[in-house]
């Protein structure tokens, strides 16, 4: 069981986000019949690419089947890499703090970059079409902040965070996004925060038992 854990925070031991993901990480261990493979990517050290000229002028003449210069051949190469790391996956853990109400810019470089024709969806000049086989993903959604509709931030208006990353896994062929919300880590004070993130691995703990 090969397993793609995807972290998108920057702060380590620190990290809301990769604790409950680890917490239900070790769960899924323990209730998973085979033995599960981790492939940790971690979207802050992994030295991604710019999707600069080279990489789009790759992408085209990857499209293309066209000869690409050493540059290009370079930034393929990597972007190939990645997108394999996702067809590979038979499960993805994919960890999301909230920044800006939306998600980390590096986490969005890595789509950019694997979220390719012919890698991880089709297109046949009509309609798209997905191609991940990954049956199940979960998804921790980490804010600082709380998001409740009666409160001067409601989800509805404030949340562009979960919608746009479970539309992309669905989108790239994912059967099931197992979501968890995980509010206040951080703006309401070190102990409310901690509380919050004990609550978190708990849900993420029993949530590992139907993945
Ligand atoms: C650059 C930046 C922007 C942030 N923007 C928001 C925000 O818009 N709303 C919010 O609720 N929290 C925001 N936060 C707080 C984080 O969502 C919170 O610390 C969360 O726990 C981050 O996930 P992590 O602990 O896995 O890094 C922001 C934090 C940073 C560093």
């Amino acid at each position: 069981m090969r397993l793609l854990n995807i972290e998108s925070s920057p702060r380590g031991l620190k990290s809301a986000s990769i604790a409950i993901s680890n917490a239900f990480i070790e769960a899924y261990r323990q209730v998973c019949p085979e033995e599960v493979l981790v492939d940790t990517l971690n979207v802050w050290d992994e030295n991604l690419p710019d999707f600069d000229q080279e990489a789009i002028g790759a992408k085209y003449k990857g499209v293309n089947k066209e000869p690409m210069d050493p540059a290009e051949r370079a930034v393929w190469n990597k972007i190939q890499e990645l997108a394999a790391r996702f067809q590979r996956a038979d499960r993805i853990v994919l960890g999301v703090p909230m920044w800006n109400f939306a998600y980390p810019y590096k986490l969005k470089q890595l789509i950019d970059l694997t979220c390719q024709r012919s890698m991880l969806f089709t297109y046949d000049g009509i309609e798209y079409g997905p191609l991940l086989k990954t049956p199940r993903v979960f998804v921790v959604y980490a804010r600082g902040g709380t998001y409740a509709e009666d409160s001067p931030t409601p989800a509805s208006r404030f949340d562009h965070q979960k919608g746009y990353i479970d539309f992309w896994l669905k989108f790239i062929g994912v059967k099931e996004v197992h979501t968890l919300v995980v509010e206040g880590t951080t703006w309401g004070g070190k102990e409310k925060g901690e509380e919050s993130i004990a609550r978190g691995k708990k849900k993420a703990v029993k949530l590992a038992a139907d993945f």
